[in-house]
Formats: C-alpha cells, structure tokens, sequence
C-alpha cells in the first residue's frame, strides 16, 4: 500500500447485496478514510415515509414527500461502541431499522424520486470535499463524485446475493423466506437499472468485481491491491 496516498475519493457502486458496505468499511479502516454508505440515506428516508403514511400500499404518495422533504434530517454520527458511523434520521439512530426487509422493499421507489437524490447528492457533496472517503451506492461514480480517483463497480450474481442477505436477515432473527428475498433482490436491480434518475450504470472508467466466488478477505485484497496502484 502507498504509504504516503493522497487523500482520494474512492466510489464503490453496484448491485444490491453483492458486499458493497462490508468491503468498503473495511478499505476506508484500513485507509483512516471515512465511510458513507449512500444507501443507507436512502433507507432513512424511507422509514420516514413509511412512519409518516407517505408510502401507502406500496405507493409513493410524491406531492406528500415534498412536503416533509425539509423536515427530513437525515445524517451520520459516530458510533463510541464500535466506530462505525451510524445513520440518524431526525435525532435517532436508526442503523438497525433501515435494514429490514420492509425498508428495503420500498426504497427503490423513494430512490426514484428527483428531489429525494437532489437532497441526498448534494449532502454526499459535502461529504466528500476533503476527499479520504470511501462511499458505497448506485450512482457514486456515474452521478456523485464522477471525478473519483478510483471507481469500482461491484456485481455477484443473483441467487449468490439473495442467499447472502436471507442469512445475514435470519441471523439476525428476522423471519424471512428465501423466496421473497430473492424476489427483492431481482426487483431492486430491474428498479435501479430502469429508472429515470440515475439509473445504476457501470462509469466507463470503473473497475469490475464479481464476488460471486470470493470471500471477503479476497474481495478487500482485490481493492487494496488497487488502491496500492494508485
Ligand atoms: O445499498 P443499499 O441496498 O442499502 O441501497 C438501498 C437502495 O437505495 C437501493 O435499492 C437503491 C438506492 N440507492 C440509490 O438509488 N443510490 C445510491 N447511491 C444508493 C442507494
């Protein structure tokens, strides 16, 4: 690794499920850089649509949602337990709610919406003006930071993600089926492909990894041999 790396930005985009967060946490440890996960922002405000009866019947009421778009305060802070920098939504941590299976059934459509990623793009802006950062999304690298200094697009494939994210669910108790994570999974990829906002694309100058085969030390082998080039 370059002992003396100029603070970079590094964007991770990809699928969901395929180890985006795990391996990004990890470099940006390793790096003393700061971590984002942009998906999360997403979840967060989707548990406010979801508290607020913004999404009904799986629907996004979007004349609603603009109206409580200035009362969403969504931001990370510092975990002392266990150094992670946990998503808060208006005063509350709320890293472990945004992870369940309902949140992540409705987030692709709250995703879609211009003004929620007009709101969240410019924060991730700020985010990155000093550069040291690692952020992990679907369009860090097309849309958010298309100057990153290293871009890697991460893809596994779909039956290898759902099975992932059913035990990392069950493992946490959640009473989930295979069936219906698989389900997600094939939906969220068709949503993010297809919608009109930034859709998930591969940037052109972005380095693929498919983890379908690799644990995760091998993943964060593949990208510190990456940044070591830089
Ligand atoms: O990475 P994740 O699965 O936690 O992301 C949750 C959702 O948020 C995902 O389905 C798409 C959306 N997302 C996005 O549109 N843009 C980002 N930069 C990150 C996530």
């Amino acid at each position: 690794m370059a002992a003396n790396l100029p603070n970079i930005i590094i964007a991770i985009d990809g699928h969901s499920s395929c180890g985006k967060s795990t391996v990004a946490r990890e470099i940006a440890r390793r790096l003393n850089y700061i971590f984002i996960d942009s998906g999360a922002m997403y979840r967060a405000v989707t548990l406010y649509c979801l508290r607020n009866a913004i999404i009904f019947n799986g629907i996004v009421d979007k004349q609603k949602l603009l109206t409580h778009l200035d009362a969403i305060k969504v931001y990370f802070q510092l975990n002392p337990q266990n150094q992670h920098n946990d998503i808060w939504l208006n005063g509350e941590n709320v890293e472990d709610e945004i992870r369940l299976l309902e949140v992540s059934q409705h987030v692709s459509p709250v995703a879609a919406v211009a003004e929620v990623r007009h709101l969240l793009v410019s924060l991730q802006h700020e985010m990155g003006l000093a550069k040291g950062i690692v952020m992990d999304g679907r369009d860090i690298g097309t849309v958010v930071f298309p100057n990153a200094e290293l871009k890697i697009f991460m893809t596994a494939r779909a039956d290898i993600r759902a099975q992932r994210r059913y035990d990392e669910l069950t493992a946490k108790g959640e009473k989930v089926s295979y069936e219906e994570i698989m389900a997600n999974v094939i939906e969220r990829d068709r949503y993010d492909e297809t919608r009109e906002q930034s859709p998930l694309r591969k940037a052109p100058d972005a380095v693929v990894l498919d983890t379908s085969f690799m644990n995760r030390e091998e993943q964060l082998e593949w990208v510190l041999n990456l940044v070591s080039k830089i």
